[in-house]
């Protein structure tokens, strides 16, 4: 299982490191899940300093970063962009077309699908995030994580149900084969369980959550005892 936190628009380089050591303080309460993955995704200017940290510290769970955006850019005169070249040192994953991105910052599907592309050259796993089914018809031969992330359970306190997501991940299967499929939304440490126990999903995605690393502990806590 991976479980996904993502900070979104918080924390400087030094709370992001404060971060990381308060967390792998918190790894006893993990029951041993060889197969429990945490994917941190700090913003862009926390990247190299979190990558050095990760690897000073030993860890008893697999831990690795994620960039929360990217270009769709390869390189060249595109003032203030961040190209998979210049993060590929520290990063596994990269969020992709978070509805907030989609939202806020007009991200289209023809973006989306060139930022995908370009992650697949450098062997980079995307983390795609979509709300709703139709988001996943254009993909084609997609192979990265597929997180689902209703726009109304995204920050609400009110994740989606449980016969709902079963059914997005039941399309999403007739579309894309082998689709691994991720929650987000409102996950937080009183309703973890119940996500981690739906053997349909792949992994989770927290937002709010995962500021607190004590909060998103408990979450991992839950989530590697399924
Ligand atoms: P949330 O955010 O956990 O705060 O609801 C999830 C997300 O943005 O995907």
């Amino acid at each position: 299982m991976i479980i996904v936190a993502n900070f979104k628009a918080h924390k400087n380089n030094s709370e992001v490191i404060s971060w990381i050591e308060k967390f792998n303080q918190l790894q006893n309460n993990f029951s041993g899940n060889s197969q429990l993955e945490i994917v941190l995704c700090p913003s862009y200017v926390s990247l190299a300093g979190a990558f050095q940290k990760i690897n000073s510290l030993t860890w008893k769970i697999k831990i690795s970063l994620g960039a929360q955006n990217i270009s769709a850019f390869e390189e060249g005169p595109y003032t203030g962009e961040v190209t998979v070249k210049m993060i590929k040192d520290y990063v596994n994953y990269v969020i992709v077309g978070h509805s907030e991105r989609r939202r806020y910052f007009s991200e289209t599907n023809d973006s989306i699908s060139q930022k995908v592309m370009l992650l697949k050259k450098e062997k980079i796993t995307p983390i795609l995030c979509v709300s709703q089914i139709n988001e996943v018809n254009p993909l084609g031969d997609f192979e990265g994580l597929l997180a689902f992330e209703p726009v109304f359970a995204i920050g609400s306190g009110t994740p989606d149900s449980i016969a709902h997501i079963n059914d997005f991940v039941k399309k999403a299967k007739e579309l894309l084969k082998n689709a691994r499929v991720l929650y987000g939304g409102s996950v937080a440490p009183e309703n973890v369980s119940k996500f981690s126990n739906n053997k349909n999903l792949y992994g989770l995605f927290v937002g709010s959550a995962s500021l607190d690393p004590v909060v998103f502990a408990n979450i991992v806590s839950h989530a590697s005892k399924n």
